[in-house]
């Protein structure tokens, strides 16, 4: 796979409204999140995704979103603030090479992984890693764009999530993906 990051100012594209059309963000994430729970969103840009997860777990719950790129992070913030949802996210810088979850260690509750493993320098770390943070029993919800990641690529993907303690759930139709929940035994 490539593991090229996509340029920042790609991420306006990716959180514009009319991408709804595609990605209802309410449908693709109604039945995995609901109020109180914890979060984490691994390369969230902009924050598309974000916003709906951070309506969904509601004031009691968080969203904590991890992105390499300073400017998805600054524009994803000042989204939040305008729809007043800010407190709830916690949007941070990843080191690059990982994710940097080691204070979540078994907290969260859902993982949000979209058209990111791709990019990343390393699928096995990120599986090692989200397997740490995610309890027993749960779900994360893994698409990749299917432009990008040939069905080869994702049945491989698959392959190291299982590798890591992840059996899949279900395989989603999600437009313009390939997608699998899977959950962490
Ligand atoms: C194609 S965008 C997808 C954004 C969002 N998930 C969506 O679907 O709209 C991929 C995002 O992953 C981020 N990313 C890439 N490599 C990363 C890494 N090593 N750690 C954290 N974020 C990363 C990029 O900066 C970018 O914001």
């Amino acid at each position: 796979m490539s593991h090229r990051v996509c340029p920042w100012w790609v991420g306006y594209f990716l959180a514009s409204p009319l991408r709804r059309l595609v990605h209802n963000p309410t449908t693709i994430l109604r039945p995995f999140v609901s109020e109180g729970m914890t979060v984490v969103e691994p390369g969230p840009g902009m924050g598309f995704f974000t916003m709906e997860l951070a309506r969904l777990v509601g004031r009691p719950g968080r969203v904590v979103a991890i992105d390499v790129q300073p400017k998805m992070l600054m524009e994803l913030r000042r989204r939040a603030g305008k729809a007043r949802l800010l407190d709830r996210i916690d949007a941070r810088q990843g080191p690059g090479d990982g994710m940097g979850l080691d204070d979540l260690k078994g907290q969260a509750d859902f993982v949000l992984a979209f058209a990111v493993v791709h990019e990343l320098p390393g699928i096995e770390r990120f599986f090692a890693e989200v397997s740490t943070v995610l309890k027993p029993g749960r779900r994360l919800l893994l698409a990749e764009p299917h432009f990008q990641v040939s069905a080869r690529e994702f049945a491989a993907t698959l392959q190291i999530a299982d590798q890591n303690g992840f059996l899949v759930d279900s395989r989603p139709a999600i437009q313009w993906t390939r997608s699998a929940v899977l959950v962490r035994v």
